[in-house]
């Protein structure tokens, strides 16, 4: 009995490692640090569901937006884009992956009625 609890322990953890490798970098980023504002209605900040917000910060292509996200960003409604989401450990690269997730995922909102 506890061979086999084990067992189904092991299977479990095996499979949410290899679910976590599969997924991009970017999506557990946005999903680990990045969704506590862009995927929530009780912030300011332009939400994932909402390509319509994007619309005007996606026309300031790529490299704004991943200047953005690395700096930090004040638009005119003064609301607050911290720096790396506020995770100051995060790499560049892993900010810019998080980047192109947001970038893809709005992009496929927006073409998908
Ligand atoms: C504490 C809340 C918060 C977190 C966490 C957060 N953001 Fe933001 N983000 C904002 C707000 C608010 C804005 C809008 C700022 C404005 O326009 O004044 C914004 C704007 C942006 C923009 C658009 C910038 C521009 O130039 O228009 C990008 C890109 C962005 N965030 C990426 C990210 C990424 C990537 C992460 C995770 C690593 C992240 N954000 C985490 C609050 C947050």
């Amino acid at each position: 009995m506890m061979r086999s609890l084990f067992l189904l322990f092991a299977i479990a953890l095996g499979a949410d490692a290899a679910l976590a490798d599969a997924e991009p970098a970017g999506k557990r980023i946005v999903d680990r640090v990045c969704s506590a504002c862009h995927a929530n209605d009780l912030s300011e900040a332009p939400q994932l569901k909402q390509p319509a917000m994007w619309t005007a910060r996606l026309a300031k292509g790529r490299d704004a937006l991943v200047h953005s996200a690395l700096n930090g960003f004040t638009g005119p409604t003064g609301e607050e884009m911290p720096p790396r989401g506020g995770r100051p450990e995060l790499t560049d690269a892993e900010v810019m992956a998080a980047v192109d997730y947001i970038i893809s995922t709005v992009n496929l909102k927006r073409n998908t009625p």
